[in-house]
């Protein structure tokens, strides 16, 4: 077929799936069976993978394409359901411990709970007084979709727990999914055993989730309060005795060794077993330990999903383009002939950057071999040489963006004492059109903005359009244009309004975040939110050039502050946050107004016994105190650890600030 002919071909798919989801999600009248609908979803997937080309609002891929989350009613999870770090090698795990070590400022010998990562859905189960009262779906991590008469139709799922021992108030989470023999009959229409797990389980009519055989293997819990249990695979144990299926493959571990023996034996036999199992987690088996590790914005410090082997196969590279980042680096991704890799079609995978091309050197024709590992994007593992072509050229990596023409470079950390490997292009700002479009995506996104209803490929579509062209248009949206684009019915619009006037409210540490400033992640601009604690201090401190002011602040350095000034050196950047500001209601940041350590600032000098200063500063906040990072009126308490620096001690003294060891400061806090 010609592309004309495919395009053509791909937009009746969507026509066709637009009109059923009209039928059963608005008239509840569906006039095919799911198992069509779902052949139509996999078909239109399909194609979108297949030519990369296609592109459509109303694609099942896309957020604004029937997503069944506005079937379900909403609830904010009492405790976040957060996603695991993955380790693919021994250095990721060795790393994974060193963090840990280094958080805690101390090396013992950890002992692991191991389990199976089995591959569904997970789930969250409240009980309250032995019953079940709420079942939800993970969501976005902090509001998760209210799916209980679903999950109540699984039988592994208890709805009254009699057990003495069983907790008055709890959330228990698991894993939802479908058995190898189970999915053997609904292959057709399903792509593979998870989607059909997800795809059952949120169905609208319970009764629909009843027919086929889902399973859950519980494996930790949200909220929960007791001192009674003091290692995971207790609680493993307690689960099983109140009644839950736990998986029986769960094991202790300690060494770093041991886990990769096990995880080697595992990943050969894992065929073998009822359901699919794409890795292992390894959690640290104290809950004490896991409780002072806490968790970054995603993950926890305690665990890590040790993932099998990625799946491989070879293909060509037909071209190779160069993608701009939101922060201006430069990716280039190799296009290949589309290959199955582990029963998905892949037609693109990363080649990272300028350094890798050199060093492995790829060139346009050649055939390689392109590796995919779980959610992770495919990438290009080596060329085969024997299969090059005689009339091959080195890759030339452009020296000018591709986007905009800038000329671009590659900056040299002070630290390392090398040239970056990434090359960038030095336009930071909203000129040069793919950085823009990447930095309205990141605007949107669920950790920023988070506009529910408005996905990555509507943004495309809409720059295309010339809707937007900055973050600010969103809120200015002509929805009479919108409602006469292809695509577009009056219920994919009015959900789109919702959705962005639902975004108007943000806490500021999240705006901070959404307008996209490098090097100022979530956690700093958590951190940078804590000190202004309202926009219009943020607004004023850059007015004044008083940036500097967060060299204070605990955990930002000179790199952030640098790029912070470099942010806003661009005119266009300040303008759009003063517009911003003016149209969304930016919230102060929630303090934390219950501890023992209110309205007290601390500092430390000198290393401390068995404890980071991460670690330190996170007992601060969680008691509602502050820290700092320099020695001024401002200072309550100036904390002494091993080999202090004098200048700071004498500094404190002069200025009547109390001096504590740890062992006093401890004591504050019990
Ligand atoms: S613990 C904060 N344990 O893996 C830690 N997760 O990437 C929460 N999963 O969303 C997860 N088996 O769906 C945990 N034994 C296990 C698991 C498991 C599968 C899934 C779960 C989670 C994802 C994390």
């Amino acid at each position: 077929m010609k592309k004309a002919e495919i395009r053509k071909y791909y937009e009746n798919k969507i026509k066709e799936f637009e009109k059923h989801n009209k039928l059963y999600f608005e008239l509840s009248s569906p006039k095919v069976t799911d198992k069509y609908y779902d052949q139509l979803k996999k078909e239109i997937l399909d194609l979108e993978n297949k030519y990369y080309y296609l592109k459509n609002v109303s694609s099942p891929s896309n957020s604004l394409g029937y997503t069944p989350s506005k079937n379900f009613i909403k609830s904010k999870h009492r405790v976040k359901m957060l996603s695991l770090s993955n380790a693919f090698n021994k250095d990721d795990l060795e790393n994974f411990e060193k963090k840990i070590f280094n958080y805690l400022s101390q090396e013992t010998e950890l002992e692991y709970s191991v389990e199976p990562k089995i591959d569904g859905i997970s789930a969250s189960l409240t009980y309250k007084n032995g019953e079940l009262v709420l079942g939800t779906s993970r969501g976005d991590g902090t509001n998760g979709e209210v799916i209980t008469n679903n999950l109540k139709t699984i039988k592994d799922i208890p709805h009254k727990i009699n057990d003495k021992d069983f907790p008055k108030d709890i959330d228990i989470r698991g894993e939802v999914f479908i058995k190898k023999n189970d999915f053997v009959k609904l292959k057709n229409d399903f792509a593979n055993p998870r989607n059909a797990a997800s795809g059952t389980l949120r169905q609208k009519n319970a009764e629909e989730t009843k027919k086929i055989p889902l399973n859950f293997v519980a494996y930790t819990y949200g909220y929960f309060e007791s001192d009674k249990i003091k290692k995971q695979s207790d609680f493993l144990s307690s689960l099983k005795k109140w009644g839950f299926k736990t998986s029986e493959y769960n094991k202790i571990l300690k060494s770093i060794n041991d886990l990769e023996n096990f995880h080697r034996k595992f990943e050969n036999d894992r065929f073998e077993l009822e359901y699919d199992v794409d890795g292992l987690v390894y959690k640290i088996n104290s809950l004490e330990l896991q409780k002072r590790l806490g968790f970054t914005a995603n993950s926890p410090r305690w665990a890590i999903a040790h993932k099998f082997s990625a799946d491989s196969a070879f293909s060509k590279i037909t071209d190779i383009n160069i993608q701009v980042g939101r922060t201006g680096a430069l990716t280039p991704v190799a296009r290949i002939q589309p290959v199955n890799i582990g029963g998905v079609v892949v037609s693109n995978a990363t080649l990272h950057n300028e350094d890798e091309i050199i060093r492995k050197d790829i060139r346009l024709g050649d055939t390689v071999k392109v590796e995919r590992a779980g959610d992770v994007i495919p990438h290009v593992v080596l060329v085969d040489l024997k299969k090059r072509e005689k009339k091959s050229k080195k890759f030339i990596f452009p020296n000018n963006c591709p986007s905009c023409g800038s000329e671009t470079i590659k900056e040299f950390n002070k630290t390392t004492k090398k040239y970056d490997a990434v090359r960038r292009c030095t336009n930071e700002g909203y000129d040069c059109e793919k950085i823009a479009i990447e930095k309205i995506k990141h605007f949107i996104s669920k950790d920023a903005i988070n506009i529910d209803g408005l996905g990555k490929k509507v943004v495309e579509n809409f720059w295309d359009l010339n809707l937007i062209r900055f973050p600010q248009d969103i809120y200015n949206l002509d929805y009479n244009k919108i409602s006469n684009l292809e695509g577009w019915g009056d219920l994919s619009v009015s959900n789109l309004k919702y959705s962005i006037d639902q975004s108007k409210k943000v806490p500021l540490d999240k705006f901070l975040y959404a307008i996209g400033i490098r090097h100022i992640g979530i956690e700093n601009a958590k951190l940078l939110a804590e000190h202004v604690k309202s926009i219009k201090n943020f607004i004023s401190l850059v007015n004044k050039s008083k940036l500097n002011e967060f060299l204070n602040i605990d955990g930002i350095g000179e790199t952030q502050i640098n790029s912070l000034k470099k942010f806003f050196e661009n005119k266009s950047n300040y303008k759009i946050i003063e517009k911003l500001s003016s149209i969304l209601n930016i919230s102060d940041l929630k303090l934390n107004k219950d501890g023992k350590l209110l309205n007290n600032t601390f500092m430390f000098t000198g290393k401390l016994s068995n404890m980071s200063r991460a670690e330190a500063k996170s007992l601060i906040e969680e008691n509602a105190g502050s820290v700092v990072s320099s020695v001024n009126k401002k200072l309550k308490y100036l904390i002494i650890g091993e080999k202090p620096t004098n200048r700071k001690v004498q500094q404190a003294k002069e200025l009547g600030i109390k001096i504590l060891s740890q062992k006093e400061w401890l004591n504050l806090l019990d």
